[in-house]
This record gives structure tokens, sequence and C-alpha cells, in this order.
């Protein structure tokens, strides 16, 4: 069922979230990608002492997914910590267009208040891959 589904796929990613590698923001995500055929990819974000090089929890859940041969996704849990609901940042919300255009996007706060989102919503009139085509 997929209500049960999506519980299931909130509870990996805050089980995620305890693996974020924060040590400059403080700011714990965990994210869990499920893809078609069911396997659910855990992330969380991973900072850096240069800044830069720091990559958010969506982005390690999808390139773990990609860089393992899944390409087709259904729907990415975004866990955070705070009051504000854990929506994806700009650079992920591109790097999701990539491979997942129709992907769904639930989106939490700490005290586990969610909302779903479309990445056409996130992101409108995106550019992607059919346009180097
Ligand atoms: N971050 C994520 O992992 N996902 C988001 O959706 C928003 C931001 C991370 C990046 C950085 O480690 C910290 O949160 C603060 O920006």
């Amino acid at each position: 069922m997929e209500k049960a589904e999506i519980q299931a796929l909130i509870r990996e990613a805050f089980a995620a979230q305890k693996f974020a590698y924060v040590p400059y923001s403080h700011f714990h995500v965990g994210a869990a990608l499920r893809g078609k055929n069911g396997q659910v990819f855990r992330g969380c974000n991973i900072e850096n002492a240069s800044y830069t090089p720091t990559i958010c929890a969506e982005r390690t859940a999808l390139f773990k997914a990609v860089s393992e041969g899944h390409r087709d996704f259904v729907r990415i849990v975004i866990a955070g910590r705070s009051r504000e609901l854990c929506v994806p940042c700009g650079v992920c919300r591109q790097v999701l267009r990539e491979f997942a255009p129709n992907i769904e996007i639930i989106c939490l706060n700490g005290a586990g208040e969610e909302r779903t989102f479309t990445l056409e919503e996130l992101l409108p009139h995106s550019f992607g891959p059919e346009y180097l085509l």
C-alpha cells in the first residue's frame, strides 16, 4: 500500500539524517529515494572544511543510486530538523530534473510535518537533457 510505503520511506530519511556530517552548519538532513523497482537509497548531507565541496542529502542519495545503475525513481523524502520544511536547494532541483523529472518530492520538518511537491512546482520552465538533442 502506497501510504505505508511512504511512511517507511519517511522513516528511512530520518534514519539517514543521523549520519549527516555537519560540523559547520549543524543542519542535519536525511533523504530516502525510492526506485521504480522498490529499492531505497539513503543519503545525508556531507560538509567540508573548504565549504564548496559540501553535498546535500538528496544528491548523495541520487548519486548513490545512479552510480549503481538506477535511473528510474518514484519519490524522494527529504527530512530536516528545523521548523521549516526541508525543501531541496536549487542545485538539487536541477540534478533531480536530470534523472527524475516526474519524481514526487516529500519535504519534512523536524516535527514530522510534510508537504509533497512536484518537480515542476519547484523548478518551472526547467532546462533538461532533451534541450541538447
Ligand atoms: N542541505 C541539504 O542537505 N538538503 C537541503 O535540501 C538543503 C540544504 C544541506 C547542505 C548543508 O550541509 C546544510 O544543509 C546547510 O545548507
